[in-house]
């Protein structure tokens, strides 16, 4: 996550110039209504989670509901064609994460271009994903896990939110640094996945840690390892997967707000500068903090950070994921 910010520290100057121009130009008028602030996965999991703790925060600030609304399907495509096509006046965002950038890789025939159709407000905050497995799932750590997965391969049930989805992302990455194939089970989110881990339903899902950590916490799941470079510090004991034998694995999630191309730069500002402070607000950093997640700087918090890291993790996940063979039609 150190990484993160200092790769995204190039495009911080210019993107506050960006911002303070459009805050200079600031409607009076706008928000007159409220605003609907569309997740691409299921209620309950961790985009979900971020999106509810934000909005109660920026509603207060902009004396407009922003409207938490879930559009699932198609591993959160569904939900970013559907704002794409929205009218651009300020009134219809997405929030979304890695498989903003996956996606063009991921789906031969997506019916949207993520760098020519949207228009971008915010990086909000990277979060590290935890390997979990359900309580009656035999392996006890990470050396058990790898053995196990290499003997019993397809047995294994692995939870997937769809092709885009950050869970899919780590499954085809731990499959393809395993050399085994898991039997994936398809969810409209990671939030009906944990109901399912926890009812023994499923044997592992590889989750955010704004969802997983208060299971973890509670040992009501078994905690393999984490995705990031280093070791975590709230969890100390559990190793990363690359220092368990999965060279190079590393995953870190980082969430952004897009609104459809096209939506006034007032509206983007007052609606950025509504996040900021939701951002800065003792009770969303206590929230998020405790979830494991960390706020980008406030240098990455404009469209001209989250327009450059979107476009430089496009290129960055191209390659692994053509490597690993993922596709949809
Ligand atoms: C969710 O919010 O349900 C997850 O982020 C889905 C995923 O990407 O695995």
């Amino acid at each position: 996550m150190q990484i993160a910010k200092t790769v995204r520290g190039l495009v911080a100057a210019l993107g506050l110039a960006t911002t303070v121009l459009a805050t200079s130009a600031s409607a009076q008028t706008y928000p007159s209504k409220p605003i609907s602030l569309i997740v691409p996965f299921a209620a309950g999991g961790p985009t979900d989670v971020l999106a509810r703790t934000l909005a109660a925060s920026m509603t207060k600030n902009l004396g407009q509901t922003v409207v938490v609304e879930n559009r699932v399907g198609a591993g959160g495509t569904v939900a970013a064609g559907a704002v794409s096509k929205a009218a651009p006046d300020g009134y219809t965002f997405l929030i979304h994460h890695n498989g903003m950038a996956t996606a063009p890789t991921l789906y031969r025939k997506l019916p949207y271009n993520v760098e020519k159709d949207f228009s971008y407000v915010s990086l909000i905050a990277d979060v590290p994903m935890t390997l979990l497995g359900s309580k009656n799932f035999p392996p006890n750590n990470m050396g058990e896990f790898i053995a196990y997965a290499k003997k019993e391969g397809d047995k294994i049930n692995l939870a997937n939110a769809g092709l885009g989805a950050v869970s899919q992302l780590c499954g085809t990455l731990l499959q393809q640094s395993l050399g085994t194939k898991f039997t994936a089970i398809p969810y409209s989110g990671t939030g009906p996945a944990m109901t399912a881990l926890l009812g023994g339903q499923l044997d592992v899902l590889c989750d955010q840690t704004t969802q997983t950590l208060p299971q973890i916490k509670a040992d009501k799941v078994k905690l393999y390892g984490v995705t990031t470079k280093d070791r975590l510090s709230y969890l100390p004991d559990a190793p990363t997967l690359n220092e368990s034998g999965l060279k190079g694995f590393e995953i870190v999630v980082w969430h952004g707000i897009y609104g459809p191309k096209g939506v006034p730069p007032e509206a983007i500002a007052r609606f950025n500068e509504a996040l900021k402070a939701a951002l800065k607000d003792p009770a969303v950093i206590q929230k998020i903090n405790d979830l494991g997640a960390v706020i980008v700087p406030e240098s990455q918090q404009n469209p001209a950070a989250l327009q450059a890291w979107l476009s430089s993790e496009i290129n960055k996940w191209a390659p692994l994921l053509k490597a690993a063979g993922q596709y949809a039609d």
